[in-house]
């Protein structure tokens, strides 16, 4: 097994050397050195000065960076190890350039050859000299003070406050923080994640003994809301360490820049008393099915943006490691491939549902994670020279993602009456069928079940392709994030208060509605008895979804609507010791193999009962309608002689 030793700050306690693994041949070793990606090394001296943020919204703190600002970037100032290896490394550069639509948007200093392919390492730092790291950066910063332990600089934010009165906690939350506290991953003494599942009685735990990026979202947010901002901030940083340097499933490695699935820490026998603990991420070429997590890279982006808005900690996501990884999964998600669409196109099971499920394409989830991801981005992107192009690609993509959602993923009885009426075969640019619909396509269910108010985005668009099934999460980002049009936004909260019975039921919230059956069941999920109809992924129902409806109906002033549902929930949960997911049309048992004390179960209910309580710090989570980027887009469809050009234009366009 390989391992990379990076040595930590003086001040830290207790010094402790932390041990990345690798299946693959990374050391930080002379031998090896031409396996060291530099941006993590050079960034980490580089500092940020004469950048600035595009985005960032008046009194968001920019400007506490901790990042040593050194004219000429300094390397003659640098400590003398550090020399050491940037001289060895510097002398491996080579230039990869990436292409966004055609114009080179990033400009990539790669060490080490033929070193597309490598991994960021982190520079050996040295202990006992307090000139150098006093003030240094871009390090994995270890403390030992338990979850909530002080680097972040929390109180300082913009919503965190300790102003609220404290209201007696319920049994009910008592109990989810005893087990969510059980649930923290500690990681050389400190908390890094929460496991999956915490359940006693499983006996055969899988992966669900790991941290998942996913999973973790819901307990990151309730420790955040709760003022602990350190795990979140190790979590962060650890994950980031571990983002793909050489993913391999057999002989292939695919993308720079993907974020594993999951991590699990493990103890190491060094020799006969000595132990170790290393972090081993799984990519998905351990996983059921070998699935790619494409969301975990966009879920850390969200993250790391909550991170910055609930504690005030900017410094974190200006640190030019950070900034280098962020990049690295924009590059990843906005490179050219053969696709026509601005949505994302990926295998099927690559989010939350990481099966086979039949949403391979350009499912919802994942358009509605890469919108929001790329909102957060645009607000963090360090804007300099070098990533001007990255900035207007994702403009640009945001523009035309949202325009390409909003028009040909809404569903509504006006639209499926149009469906209904589509005619075929037309060719030409002004096809008003422009994917090739066959009518016929619309399942009978949906006639029935479509209410007069009230609509909702499709789980999926291809050519002649329409996969007509409700899919919640995305819906319910695609409000958190204003990827859908106001009118939108409220039509789909109107959609589900409408069939409350169907998408909520006995117990929030329905993964997807329908369930697919007979033979639709076995040639889409392959016979999968785990995903039997109403089942796990195919029509289950997973109160981890809790807190982002939660969120969507404190951004949509629908609170009524969350508290009604968290008040299910919180009736069921304990009693039913906190399942991951419920069968049957309405949610009424739990699921065949759901695992008991779920952590995102957990959090996700903790975390909505504290967006309840505080909205004004549910408001830093989601997103208002950005005239800018409709502007853009109603500039982009003028030159095809299609809309008139300027913001009022936009504003009064079918988009808004
Ligand atoms: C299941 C879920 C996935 C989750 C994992 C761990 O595989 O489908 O979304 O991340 O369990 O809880």
């Amino acid at each position: 097994m390989n391992i990379i030793r990076i040595l930590t700050k003086s001040t830290m306690k207790p010094t402790c050397r932390i041990f990345l693994s690798h299946r693959n041949s990374l050391f930080f070793n002379t031998n090896y050195q031409s396996n060291i990606d530099p941006l993590r090394v050079l960034g980490s001296l580089r500092g940020i000065h004469n950048t600035h943020k595009a985005f960032r919204l008046p009194g968001s703190g920019f400007g506490q960076s901790k990042v040593i600002t050194r004219p000429n970037d300094g390397f003659g100032s640098t400590p003398s190890r550090v020399v050491l290896v940037l001289s060895r490394v510097a002398s491996y550069s080579t230039t990869v350039e990436t292409r966004v639509n055609d114009k080179s948007f990033e400009r990539i200093y790669v060490q080490g050859g033929a070193g597309v392919n490598v991994k960021p390492l982190v520079v050996e730092r040295i202990d006992n000299d307090e000139n150098i790291i006093g003030e240094e950066e871009s390090r994995i910063e270890v403390n030992g003070d338990g979850v909530g332990g002080g680097h972040a600089n929390v109180g300082n934010s913009e919503g965190l406050s300790e102003s609220k009165v404290a209201r007696e906690e319920s049994q009910a939350e008592k109990e989810a923080w005893t087990l969510l506290r059980e649930a923290v991953v500690m990681y050389c003494g400190t908390p890094v994640g929460t496991v999956a599942a915490n359940d006693p009685g499983d006996k055969q735990p899988l992966n669900y003994d790991q941290v998942f990026i996913r999973d973790f979202v819901p307990s990151a947010l309730t420790f955040l809301l709760k003022g602990e901002g350190e795990i979140v901030r190790n979590f962060l940083l650890h994950t980031l360490q571990l983002q793909s340097w050489e993913k391999t499933v057999d002989c292939y490695s695919p993308g720079q820049g993907l974020m594993p699935a999951s991590f699990k820490v493990r103890t190491v026998a060094l020799d006969e008393n000595k132990y170790e603990e290393v972090l081993d991420p799984d990519f998905g070429e351990s996983a059921i099915g070998r699935v790619a997590p494409v969301d975990s890279g966009l879920w850390w982006i969200i993250l790391l943006r909550a991170y910055g808005k609930l504690t005030g900690d900017y410094a974190l996501q200006e640190r030019v490691d950070v900034q280098t990884g962020l990049k690295m999964i924009l590059n990843l998600c906005l490179t050219d491939g053969f696709d026509m669409f601005p949505s994302l196109l990926v295998t099927d099971g690559s989010c939350m549902i990481d099966r086979r499920m039949g949403i391979h394409g350009h499912p919802l989830e994942i358009q509605a994670l890469f919108y929001s991801a790329l909102r957060c981005s645009r607000e963090m992107l360090a804007v300099n020279d070098g990533s001007n192009n990255l900035v207007r690609a994702i403009n640009n993509r945001l523009s035309a993602l949202s325009f390409h959602i909003r028009e040909y993923y809404w569903v509504d009885m006006k639209k499926i009456n149009e469906i209904y009426r589509y005619k075929t075969e037309e060719y030409s640019m002004d096809a008003i069928n422009k994917f090739n619909i066959y009518p016929e396509q619309i399942p009978s269910w949906l006639m029935d079940w479509i209410p007069e108010k009230g609509g909702y985005m499709m789980g999926n668009l291809q050519p002649a392709h329409m996969d007509f099934r409700f899919f919640t999460l995305g819906n319910l980002w695609s409000i958190v994030s204003s990827l859908g049009t106001p009118k939108q936004n409220t039509a789909i909260l109107n959609l589900i208060e409408a069939k409350w019975d169907d998408i909520v039921g006995h117990m929030p919230l329905k993964i997807g509605y329908p369930a697919v059956e007979n033979e639709e069941w076995r040639i889409i999920t392959g016979s999968d008895p785990k995903n039997t109809p109403w089942s796990y992924h195919n029509g289950g129902s997973w109160p981890t979804l809790l807190w982002q409806f939660t969120l969507a109906c404190i951004k949509m002033g629908r609170l009524e609507l969350a508290q009604k549902a968290v008040a299910l929930a919180e009736k069921r949960l304990p009693l039913d010791r906190w399942p991951e997911y419920y069968d049957t049309r309405t949610g009424k048992f739990i699921g065949k193999q759901a695992r008991l004390y779920q952590t995102w179960t957990i959090a996700g209910f903790l975390a909505s009962k504290m967006l309840l309580e505080n909205p004004e710090m549910a408001s830093l989570l989601f997103w208002e309608e950005d005239y800018e980027l409709l502007e853009i887009c109603v500039c982009a469809l003028s030159k095809s002689g299609r809309k008139k050009c300027s913001r009022f234009a936009a504003k009064s366009q079918i988009l808004v």
